[in-house]
């Protein structure tokens, strides 16, 4: 059974296909042991809730400084010890300690077709607005492996979604989100869960 703990920071569409994708039997042989938010009014907080899924609050403004919360962060993680941490829509930087303590076992959905539009200020609608902007005719969105860069790991899947005319960030995003994101998110962690993904040996 693959233990997975889950990151999030708004909306929880993402949280809500894994979520579904288990109830469904899309993705077998896992656990959602905690859904973990820095934003205590995330919405995604309530989907975990009412799927009777622990949801906790770690916010960095509960602390009196960066270290502090990376620290208070990476020790709940190390004592919950999963053995994939899903970032589902998580808008705070992984505290480096907890990238070593957990090398090859983070994942994260980024919406976008990675090295296009990631890194520093790329998130949400943001990367859409800049998809627009720049005029690419395909988008889409990206799992990938999480290390000590910023959407720098290694790729595990992509899907590519067309952009159409007449197209806003917002309806952009949902597209994204409806026909990659929440497709390759679940495919990504049942073939993890399932061997056709091999992640590395627990540290211990
Ligand atoms: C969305 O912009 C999504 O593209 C990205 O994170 C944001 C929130 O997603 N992955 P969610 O609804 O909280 O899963």
């Amino acid at each position: 059974m693959l233990k997975i703990v889950v990151c999030v920071s708004g909306g929880g569409t993402n949280l809500q296909a894994i979520m579904d994708a288990i109830d469904n039997g899309k993705i077998t042989n896992t656990e959602i042991m905690a859904v973990i938010s820095n934003n205590a009014h995330a919405k995604a907080l309530n989907r975990a809730r009412n799927h009777n899924i622990p949801a906790l609050c770690l916010s960095p403004k509960s602390y009196p400084d960066r270290a502090a919360f990376n620290e208070a962060f990476t020790e709940k993680m190390k004592k919950l010890s999963p053995d994939l941490i899903v970032l589902a829509g998580f808008l705070v930087a992984i505290p480096p300690a907890m990238v070593d303590a957990f090398e090859g076992r983070i994942i994260n959905i980024h919406p976008a077709l990675i090295p296009s539009f990631c890194g520093v200020g790329y998130y949400g609608l943001h990367v859409h607005e800049k998809a627009l902007e720049y005029g690419v005719k395909v988008t889409g969105a990206t799992v990938h492996f999480v290390d000590q860069g910023m959407d720098t790991g290694r790729i595990i899947s992509q899907k590519a979604v067309y952009v159409q005319e007449g197209d806003t960030p917002e309806v952009l995003q949902r597209r994204v989100m409806e026909e990659a994101e929440w497709v390759l998110l679940p495919q990504a962690i049942d073939d993890i869960a399932n061997g056709r993904i091999p992640l590395p040996k627990k540290n211990l």
